[in-house]
């Protein structure tokens, strides 16, 4: 999946005959999943039609500051535009556009959106190859890179002058694999490797028949999908559960018991940065499991147990430089049960969720957490979204790297 996948992005157009390509580039970003605004300047109306890239883009393309139409006159609002975009991207950017973003002269509807954008903003500048070179040019390039935006250099080759040269727009597909690249090269935990439990386990009484828990999963699938998402690799180890997952940077392995997800963490962690326990590990399991399907010939059937190895606790006390997160499910003195399990566990974070909490734990979508560290300084959060809760889990391990 690309990384422009859910980005949203405004795409000024400035009027250059490079504009015609624009129809392409706007199919390439919707076909990875972007949502695109295109704003466009008068002049490159010229070049392509606003029906044509209104189509593709699914959305009503902007060009001035308010649209005349005699019953529904309405503000076009540059500074909402700007910042809704998660990414602009201005292309073709002829030498005027360029120069006047570089010196904020917003005599138009696309300046005032960019002036507005707090997002990354590329330019694929388009122009015949003097212009390219010329100091005027080079010193809007110098100004603009000043101030964060990013250039996606011009490419070489026939140009609409007959000259041949720099100065092309970079082809389509071109420019959306450059910022596909860039963003995934910015990535805060690009580099980073993060072990992730997830799921119950089962626990066999014989071959049919098992000890398991409610827990569905989607806490620790979350968690994988926010690291990697973040440009972490990730190996997610889950027991048992419906959840299905197909993500670039995800190896999913699954287990059923607290055995197995012990010897497959082991396997992983001396290679892991980070290990995130969010597995409802079973605390004790059948101690003579049968091998065959248990007959109901008794009255009363009495199943022994035995204790599972903590698997997040046996990490702890190897672990080296690995950051460890733990969770606690409590239903009392949550505070100081979740403050011992750190020390226990050696942990540097634990996410405690309460059951307490209305929303909050086993099969819920939402999820309400306090975040206390080794330290233990305790952070408060309200009742959330489980990937809202995903995202402030891996913020931290963000943090802690910065
Ligand atoms: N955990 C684990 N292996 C186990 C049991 C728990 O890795 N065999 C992990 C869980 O994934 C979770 C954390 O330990 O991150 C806390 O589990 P919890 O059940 O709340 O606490 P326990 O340590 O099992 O203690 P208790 O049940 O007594 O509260």
């Amino acid at each position: 999946m690309s990384v422009l996948s859910g980005k949203k992005i405004v795409l000024g157009i400035s009027g250059g005959i490079a504009a015609y390509k624009t129809a392409f580039l706007v199919r390439s970003l919707v076909k990875a999943g972007a949502e695109v605004r295109v704003v466009m300047t008068d002049s490159a109306k010229d070049f392509v039609t606003p029906l044509t890239l209104s189509t593709l883009s699914k959305n009503p393309v902007l060009s001035s500051f308010y649209n005349d139409d005699e019953k529904e006159a309405e503000w076009n609002n540059h500074v909402e535009l700007g910042l809704w975009a998660d990414l602009m991207l201005v292309a073709p950017a002829t030498a005027n556009t360029l120069s006047k973003m570089a010196t904020g002269n917003s005599d138009n509807f696309l300046v005032a959106v960019y002036l507005s954008a707090k997002c990354p903003v590329y330019f694929a500048p388009a122009m015949d190859l003097d212009m390219y070179r010329h100091p005027s040019t080079l010193d809007s390039f110098e100004k603009l890179k000043q101030f964060g935006n990013i250039m996606i250099p011009a490419e070489s080759g026939e140009l609409a002058s007959g000259l041949v040269g720099q100065g092309r727009m970079a082809e389509p597909e071109h420019i959306v694999s450059f910022i596909e690249a860039d963003i995934e090269r910015k990535l805060p935990l690009r580099g980073k490797k993060i072990l992730v439990t997830a799921g119950p386990t089962y626990e066999a009484i014989d071959p049919v028949r098992f000890i398991g828990n409610h827990s569905s999963g989607k806490m620790g699938y979350d968690i994988a999908k926010a690291a990697a998402s973040l440009g972490a690799q990730v190996i997610l180890v889950s027991g048992p559960t419906h959840l299905t997952l197909e993500k670039a940077g995800i190896e999913l392995i699954r287990v059923t018991s607290a055995k197995d997800m012990y010897d497959v963490c082991h396997e992983h962690f001396s290679n892991v940065d980070v290990a995130i326990a969010a597995a409802a590990v079973a605390d004790y399991r059948p101690k003579f499991p049968a091998d065959q399907k248990i007959k109901k010939d008794a009255s009363e059937f009495v199943i022994e147990l035995e204790k599972t190895k903590d698997i997040l606790a046996s990490l702890g006390e190897i672990k080296q430089h690995q950051f460890l997160i733990g969770f606690a499910l409590e239903t009392e003195n949550e505070i100081e049960n979740a403050e011992k399990k750190i020390r226990k566990k050696n942990l540097d974070l634990i996410v405690l969720n309460s059951l307490r909490d209305q929303g909050a734990g086993f099969g819920h979508q939402t999820n309400k957490v306090t975040f206390i560290d080794k330290n233990f300084n305790r952070e408060d959060h309200d009742l959330k979204t489980k990937e809202a809760v995903a995202l402030d889990i891996i913020q931290k391990v963000i943090v802690h790297y910065a």
